[in-house]
């Protein structure tokens, strides 16, 4: 396993875990330009500004005076751990702002998981609605810092709105790669919004990927995929802002989705930096969970990780519908190093999970609710004890899916739960009366009354 700071030198570099070599900071190829492999940000170890290395102590107080406060904090979530982030972006920073999201205590969500402490991480709060403004923030001044001329993603969704807003705040172009009939309505409306130009592919996300690489190789646009390690320094902040709002002292587990898997990548990278920093005493189990139909990475770890899996991906959460997810070998590395698990749940139990979180007034996409769905599978099989504090990651905000809302709630696609359909009045007092009393007659006998 690589170390998480560099031994000696100062600033940061590009570290290539397949074959070892290094590049400069501001190198702009995304991949190892000599063996193609993922590339990995090394820092140098926070200093005093005598040269000392900072202690976790001294990490931490830095971070709370970075919180708003100028001149020295920043708005944003992410740029207050600049530090430990892009030490060296200077006054090239793009920021919305974005981070500092709630992370939020419900009754109804914690009994439904089937443990006391659960707390629920919104990243749907962020400026575009999902986690992906914090590796955008980060990868746009980047784009900027190596001037480069358009920026590109493949996208389920979320990525390609990020890149949109944060392209169009940077001044550059942006082309976005989706799959045509495959991106919710929400997160497609964005991207046009923002005005990408966005490009509707007959595949699937998978296809998307490999033809924004040979696009980004050929034509010379700079890629923003999480491929891209600057992207995962700043998702990393998802970890640090967590443990800093529970005081620095660690959960025993951090549920996440997975899909393409720069988010457990990143998990696992803030969590090795963490404790090599003396920020946290122990390191929290990440658990990265899969929809059913689309869980190549739950196929790996359940054979120990000895073969790459690679599926047809199917399900309703579209944002995690990948078959062949890019950063498999990091976040391999990321649940190794948190004697982590992976799990897949199926659709079914991604919906009920969503129906709660949604009827606590908290909300998400259909991809989130799997964080909730997994860490209530864990509890269930004993993985998870009585005792254990948890995180659960909500990756996006419920409005990015009203396709699946109207499903659930008007089209009755879901015939085992209970939808919660709209009705149509004429405009007087007597009809809402009518209303009410009906609803009062169901609350009392749920099964007579329909
Ligand atoms: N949750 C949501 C809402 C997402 O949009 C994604 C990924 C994930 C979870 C999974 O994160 O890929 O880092 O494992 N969305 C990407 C996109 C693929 O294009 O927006 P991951």
């Amino acid at each position: 396993m690589s170390q998480p700071f560099r031994d000696s030198g100062s600033g940061s570099v590009q570290w290539c875990a397949a074959c070892g070599a290094e590049w400069p900071e501001l190198a702009p190829e995304p991949q190892c330009a000599s063996c193609g492999g993922l590339l990995e940000i090394r820092h140098a170890m926070p200093t005093d500004a005598s040269g000392v290395p900072s202690t976790g102590a001294e990490l931490q107080r830095a971070f709370a005076g970075h919180c708003c406060a100028r001149p020295i904090g920043h708005p944003s979530g992410v740029w207050r751990f600049q530090s430990i982030v892009m030490p060296s972006a200077g006054d090239a920073i793009v920021s919305w702002p974005e981070g500092n999201t709630a992370l939020l205590q419900r009754r109804a969500i914690a009994a439904y998981v089937g443990v006391e402490a659960v707390h629920v991480k919104h990243e749907g709060m962020n400026p575009t609605g999902s986690f992906k403004d914090r590796g955008m923030t980060v990868g746009t001044t980047q784009a900027v810092r190596v001037g480069a001329s358009a920026v590109a993603c493949a996208s389920t969704g979320n990525t390609s709105a990020a890149l949109a807003a944060y392209a169009a705040q940077a001044g550059l172009p942006a082309l976005v790669f989706v799959p045509a009939g495959q991106v919710a309505l929400g997160k497609l409306t964005q991207t046009l919004a923002y005005g990408a130009r966005t490009l509707l592919v007959r595949g699937d996300f998978d296809d998307c990927l490999r033809l924004v690489q040979d696009a980004a190789r050929e034509l010379g646009i700079y890629l923003l995929n999480s491929i891209n390690p600057w992207r995962l320094e700043g998702q990393k902040t998802i970890v640090f802002e967590l443990l800093q709002q529970l005081g620095w002292d660690a959960p025993e587990w951090i549920v996440l989705p997975a899909g393409n898997l720069g988010n457990t990548a990143a998990f696992g990278k803030a969590l090795r930096e963490a404790h090599a920093l003396g920020l946290i005493a122990r390191v929290p189990r990440l658990a990265s969970v899969q929809a059913a139909g689309a869980a190549p990475f739950a196929a790996s770890f359940a054979d120990a990780f000895r073969t790459r899996t690679r599926v047809q991906a199917e399900t309703l959460a579209t944002a995690i519908r990948i078959g062949d997810p890019a950063s498999h070998d990091r976040a391999v590395e990321a649940i190794r190093f948190s004697d982590g698990v992976v799990l897949s749940v199926s659709d079914a139990e991604i919906l009920a999970a969503k129906r709660v979180i949604d009827a606590a007034g908290v909300g998400c996409e259909p991809a989130s609710a799997a964080s909730v769905a997994g860490a209530r599978a864990l509890v269930r099989d004993g993985r998870i004890r009585a005792g254990d504090r948890v995180v659960c990651v909500l990756t996006g905000h419920v409005l990015k899916d009203p396709g699946i809302l109207v499903r659930m709630h008007q089209d009755a696609a879901f015939p085992e739960a209970p939808p919660n359909s709209p009705i149509e009045i004429d405009a007087d007092v007597g009809a809402v009366a009518q209303v009410l009393a009906r609803d009062a007659a169901m609350r009392r006998a749920p099964d007579a009354a329909s």
